[in-house]
């Protein structure tokens, strides 16, 4: 009876130590003749529907903000939705994960985020600007604006620990970044660059730099590429708002990447699509920062990278469906069975107003003033929507546009031409192929 119940003991303590440590899973390679796939979700601002209401304040709110708040939720279900389909091998979120940082928004876009991985995709995250220490963490009740609890640094970590920091081989003392190695030969250097949530601006301090740097030695010596995600931007990507987007010390940043053979940058934080990149005049490496368009923000879109150690990297951006996803659902919501024109009307109402608040006290007849806001608005979709090619340059050709050639230095001059004058491109693809 006695040997019986050791025994059992012993398979008790193995069981035991079989759940509680499982043995270390081999991290796989990414071999030569294969891809990996990895989606970008940029900038969702997830606000949970417990936090808002039908009253004039938060219609009134609403028209205060670029991004649909009220269907946060439901474009990170068709997102949720491809990635069921389209199983990709990793989803990256590059910051400003909820509407002001609530809790309550926080540990509703961690149960979304448990069903993503549970369906066999890993998903790491950092924090943006808006997602701690936010005291505007706001809701709405009784028609009117209320404040609710938000998350400090070490409640974020808590929360996401899933979603990288329990997986990360090293992590930053000074901040939230850390590294991990989903691959043998592709790791992640995730990137907390907000210098003092939740104010807008970005800054990577010199310890930080420094741990960077030793990332990249690691990375050298094990041969592997590391991909960068950071919430703010490494490069300008416009020659008007870059302030507060771009992080304040980007040439020591851009630095740090070049020693660290660092060349594919994924951010988020401006809103709009683009891509730029800088070359070292020194050494000839190129670095890319892809800025990915919020999913909230009109054209409503992610990113897809597939990276190929023999190939490269093939960049692209994925245009939500929604009416389609409206139909299939049996939704009976107008707004989203005609998605397509209330996303635009939105944009037109809520990007465009400075514009024609800017345009309506200008020296113009009401048929110019018109033909003027045309353009700026048409000028403005394209913009955002990343394309700086010829989708835009025909708008030259637009009357509006002449009108704006003919005024005095003004605002709507300069930003139309900072438009026009940008890289032209279009930021919706990108291939980057490898010289092996
Ligand atoms: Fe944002």
């Amino acid at each position: 009876m006695k040997n019986v119940i050791i025994i059992l003991g012993v398979i008790a303590i193995i069981f035991f130590i079989a759940i509680n440590y499982p043995p270390p899973q081999e991290v796989p390679m990414i071999n030569l003749d294969e891809s990996i796939k990895i989606y970008i979700v940029a900038d969702p601002h997830y606000m949970s529907e417990k936090l808002t209401e039908e009253s004039e304040t938060f219609k009134n709110y609403l028209g205060t903000v670029d991004r649909l708040m009220h269907y946060t939720g439901l474009l990170l279900d068709i997102v949720e939705k491809d990635i069921k389909e389209n199983k990709p091998d990793i989803v990256v979120f590059p910051g400003d994960l909820t509407n002001n940082g609530s809790k309550v928004n926080h540990q509703e876009f961690e149960k979304r985020l448990r069903k993503i991985k549970a369906s066999g995709t890993k998903v790491y995250v950092v924090p943006g600007n808006h997602d701690i220490g936010n005291e505007k963490a706001l809701y709405f009740k009784d028609n009117e604006v209320k404040l609710t609890d938000y998350v400090t640094k070490d409640e974020f970590v808590k929360i996401y620990q899933d979603y990288g920091y329990k997986d990360a081989v090293s992590r930053d003392e000074n901040s939230l970044s850390y590294l991990v190695k989903p691959y043998q030969n592709l790791w992640f250097l995730m990137l907390d660059t907000t210098k003092e949530y939740p104010k807008p601006g970005g800054y990577l301090n010199r310890d930080t730099l420094d741990w960077i740097v030793s990332c990249g030695e690691m990375a050298k010596e094990e041969n592997a590429e590391i991909i960068v995600v950071m919430h703010h931007n490494l490069l300008d990507h416009s020659d008007i708002v870059w302030e507060d987007y771009t992080v304040d010390n980007n040439t020591s940043v851009i630095n740090a990447f070049f020693e660290s053979d660092i060349q594919m940058v994924l951010s988020g934080h401006i809103h709009i699509q683009d891509i730029k990149s800088t070359t070292s005049s020194v050494t000839g490496q190129t670095i890319y920062d892809i800025a990915t368009s919020s999913l909230p923000v009109f054209p409503h879109q992610y990113g897809q990278l597939i990276y190929s150690p023999s190939k490269g990297y093939t960049y692209e951006t994925i245009k939500l469906d929604v009416e389609n996803y409206a139909l299939e659902n049996n939704l009976r919501d107008e707004n989203l069975l005609s998605f397509d024109t209330y996303a635009e009307e939105f944009f037109i109402e809520n990007l465009c107003r400075k514009h024609r608040k800017s345009i309506s006290v200008m020296d113009l007849t009401p048929e110019e003033k018109e033909k003027v806001y045309y353009t700026v608005s048409e000028m403005n979709k394209k913009y955002f929507s990343g394309y700086r090619n010829e989708e835009l340059q025909e708008l030259m050709d637009t009357e509006g546009f002449k009108i704006i050639q003919s005024l005095d230095e003004c605002f709507i001059q300069e930003y139309v031409m900072g438009m026009i004058e940008d890289e032209i491109a279009n930021n919706n693809i990108l291939h980057i192929p490898f010289d092996n």
